[in-house]
């Protein structure tokens, strides 16, 4: 019990920590952002809130409520266990090896909610990740599981191991408790349910991948060339360890092609998997550069794109957690060369990881509340 009161109290210590490395935004009235469906580009809020620390105090009084009820239900509920053995069919499953990208991955979960996804997300992490930077994923309901890195085959004779952590999403296919997988990257946050895209999977046919496309991230001219180029931060699976074992040893084939100077997963996934299937875009994977080329609606169409991904592309982006540790002057550096959509996309996520720590404190209270 003594243990229990003392876990508590260094959670809440950690996020009030975090709470305070808070004061970054290029804008020192940060308004919670809304997105404007009807129209191409994100807009700020009109609602005439001033302080910054509690901006969504409504929808997290409801969120409160759910809660207190589910702790409180799910003491001795059948109902809820069948419907959850329905639910165990599909799950999310995300990956990450260190505290930096697990911070992406509370904002995704929180976007999750956010949309009403309703199944749930493992978080694979390595051995490093400290038992206290897991905590806040576990408030969020994330089922986080230690994993370790893939095995590079010692016939691959190339340096690979840049990629390492990236080979790491192959053990998506080992999930074979489950019947449909669906890969998230850690730097993506959604903007609508996925849930519906379950339902392309075939579980009869393992071998069939669903895969974003790799747009290019720096261009706003349509080139249909790039339909072809494989982005593996989505994919739609049906776990399979023959599949599992076939992408393993798909490393060593790709490291053996003539003139390959490496190996990544994107190579060893479409290589071994050339029938993999593309998610229509910009529905799915969107580049966020592309949120400059509005007059293009084949790379950006907001009112029908589900998820922002955060890849650099040539400007060199910068993972959105990084900002959390920028001072309001340096974060307007970094935006000052690019267009405001941008900075839009990236207050958006802000704003979702300071919903969490909210979500996660409320959550704290109310256990307390509940013992
Ligand atoms: C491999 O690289 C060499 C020298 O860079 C080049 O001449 C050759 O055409 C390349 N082969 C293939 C298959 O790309
Ligand atoms: C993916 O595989 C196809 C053939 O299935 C090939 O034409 C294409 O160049 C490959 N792309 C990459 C990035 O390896
Ligand atoms: C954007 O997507 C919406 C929803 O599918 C569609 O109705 C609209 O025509 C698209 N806009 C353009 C410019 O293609």
């Amino acid at each position: 019990m003594k243990k229990d009161i003392i876990l508590v109290l260094l959670i809440v210590l950690h996020l009030f920590f975090f709470v305070s490395i808070f004061a970054i935004s290029p804008n020192s009235e940060i308004k919670p952002q809304t997105i404007d469906t009807q129209s191409s580009t994100l807009t700020t809020s009109s609602t005439t809130t001033t302080t910054t620390s509690s901006p969504t105090t409504t929808p997290l009084d409801i969120k409160q409520q759910q809660l207190k009820q589910n702790i409180i239900d799910s003491n001795n509920n059948n109902k809820i266990k069948e419907e959850e053995k329905e639910k165990s069919k599909n799950v999310y499953v995300t990956f990450a090896d260190n505290a930096e990208y697990l911070k992406g991955i509370v904002a995704l979960r929180m976007s999750m909610i956010n949309t009403k996804c309703n199944y749930g997300l493992i978080v694979f992490v390595t051995k490093q990740v400290e038992q206290q930077d897991r905590e806040p994923l576990q408030l969020l309901d994330c089922d986080v599981r230690e994993i370790e890195m893939v095995d590079i085959p010692k016939e691959v004779s190339v340096q690979i191991d840049r990629w390492r952590p990236a080979f790491t999403k192959f053990r998506a296919w080992q999930l074979v408790e489950y019947e449909r997988v669906i890969w998230l990257d850690s730097d993506m946050l959604l903007l609508k349910s996925l849930d519906h895209l379950f339902d392309l999977v075939d579980i009869g046919n393992p071998k069939l991948l669903y895969a974003a496309i790799d747009a290019d991230a720096n261009s706003c001219v349509f080139n249909s060339d790039r339909l072809k180029l494989i982005n593996s931060g989505i994919m739609l699976l049906s776990p399979s360890i023959d599949v599992y074992n076939l992408l393993i040893d798909g490393m060593v084939v790709v490291s053996k092609l003539p003139n390959q100077s490496t190996v990544n997963d994107q190579d060893v996934i479409n290589t071994t998997l050339p029938h993999w299937r593309s998610l229509s875009y910009p529905e799915y994977g969107v580049q966020i550069t592309h949120c400059e080329c509005t007059s293009e609606p084949r790379l950006w169409n907001f009112t029908n794109t589900y998820f922002l991904h955060f890849t650099a592309g040539l400007k060199e982006l910068p993972k959105p957690w990084s900002l959390l540790k920028k001072s309001q002057n340096e974060a307007k550096d970094i935006f000052k060369q690019m267009p405001t959509c941008i900075e839009q996309i990236y207050l958006n996520w802000i704003n979702t990881y300071k919903e969490a720590l909210d979500f996660i404190e409320n959550k704290l209270n109310l256990v307390n509340l509940v013992k």
